[in-house]
């Protein structure tokens, strides 16, 4: 388990991490998000204790880090600045490492293993390729066998068997009843990987919570109705007292009620319908909205360079409507409503 109570890091007037409290428990994948610079290595730095604090601490498994005997087989590390000597084969590294903390020198081998690089190990890592490199960091990070593990950007750089491989090992690790931290920019990666979902906006603590609750409360998930018999169903949906927008190409959207309710509704009443499909938001829409109003760093379209009005709040999910940024009711909100609502 690793605490974090007011944790705080300041680099001059930068405040990285403002006061972040939350707890990340073992048996699950916790993914950490948050847009550029908010504060994610900074903090994965102080759990490990490589960097100090400026108020605040960090608990693993009830412990200061300093306190720590031997800590890498407490807590291990993967962060995106590796510090392996290029000169060094990764075998060498491994073992320096081993030695350090009292790890027996026969877990070297068995690392190189789990992590695939046992055909290069005596190569030095000078010409290691960035997913070599990533592995070889995963590596250390297991060596010490620990309960708790930080990942910082596994998958940067990999190719799509090396994502499919990290994304199984982080998930072994949480079934094997570890603490497994990790951040990553790719959503899509996260949405696969991770059960519940820490979210950070400039150092601020924006989200804890499981990440089904998370996609469901910050972005619009609905079902799309196409049917030929459009006046009909608007009838029906009216009758019941069910809301609904207009969708693309003639179709409809309606919010809150499950297909199999609205499914029956129809066979109900003999309406003939071509689609009755649920949309699930995505947890980067969820993302983009819930951190549109942190986000330090925004590129901008030429349209805005050119002082024209650009669509979409900032940071809104792709293909948002105009108005339909933070605090509107939702996306399309501007749509023609269906009576009902
Ligand atoms: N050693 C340092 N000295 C000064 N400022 C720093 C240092 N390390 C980080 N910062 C600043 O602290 C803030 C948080 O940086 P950090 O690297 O933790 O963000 P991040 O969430 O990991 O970003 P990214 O998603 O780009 O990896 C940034 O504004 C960064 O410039
Ligand atoms: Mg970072």
């Amino acid at each position: 388990m690793i605490e974090l109570e007011h944790l705080t890091k300041r680099y001059g007037e930068k405040l990285a991490v403002d006061g972040l409290t939350f707890t990340v428990r073992p048996g699950v994948v916790t993914g950490f998000l948050g847009p550029n610079g908010s504060g994610k290595s900074t903090t994965m730095r102080m759990m490990l204790g490589l960097d100090k604090p400026s108020s605040g601490e960090v608990r693993i498994d009830g412990k200061r880090y300093i306190d720590l005997k031997e800590p890498l087989r407490y807590i291990g590390g993967l962060l995106e600045a590796r510090g392996v000597h290029p000169g060094r084969s990764a075998h060498n590294h491994l073992l320096c490492l081993a030695q350090s903390n009292e790890i027996s020198p026969s877990r070297v081998n068995e690392v190189l293993d789990i992590v695939g690089l046992t055909s290069v190990a005596h190569k030095r890592s000078k010409g290691f390729s960035l997913g070599m490199g990533q592995r070889l960091g995963i590596a250390g990070a297991l060596l010490g066998d620990p309960q708790v593990l930080l990942f910082d950007e596994p998958v940067n750089g990999l190719d799509p068997e090396g994502i499919h491989w990290i994304r199984n090992l982080i998930r072994d690790l949480a079934d094997q009843g570890r603490t497994v931290f990790v951040s990553s920019h790719l959503m899509s990666e996260m949405a696969l990987t991770a059960d519940h979902l820490i979210v950070i906006g400039q150092g601020r603590l924006l989200a804890d919570t499981t990440m089904a609750d998370f996609i469901t409360h910050n972005a619009h998930s609905f079902v799309r109705i196409r049917t030929p018999q459009p006046e009909r169903l608007i009838a029906v949906l009216s009758a019941e007292g069910i809301g609904w927008d207009r969708g693309d190409e003639g179709s409809f959207e309606v919010s809150d009620v499950p297909a199999e309710q609205l499914g029956e509704l129809a066979a109900r009443h003999r309406l003939v319908l071509h689609e009755l499909s649920p949309q699930r938001a995505s947890l980067e829409e969820a993302f983009m909205r819930m951190t549109a109003t942190s986000v330090e760093y925004h590129a901008h379209t030429p349209s805005e360079n050119n002082g024209t009005a650009s669509a979409g709040a900032p940071g809104a999910p792709p293909g948002a409507e105009p108005g339909s940024g933070p605090g509107s009711s939702g996306w399309g909100a501007h749509r023609k409503r269906g009576e009902g609502r």
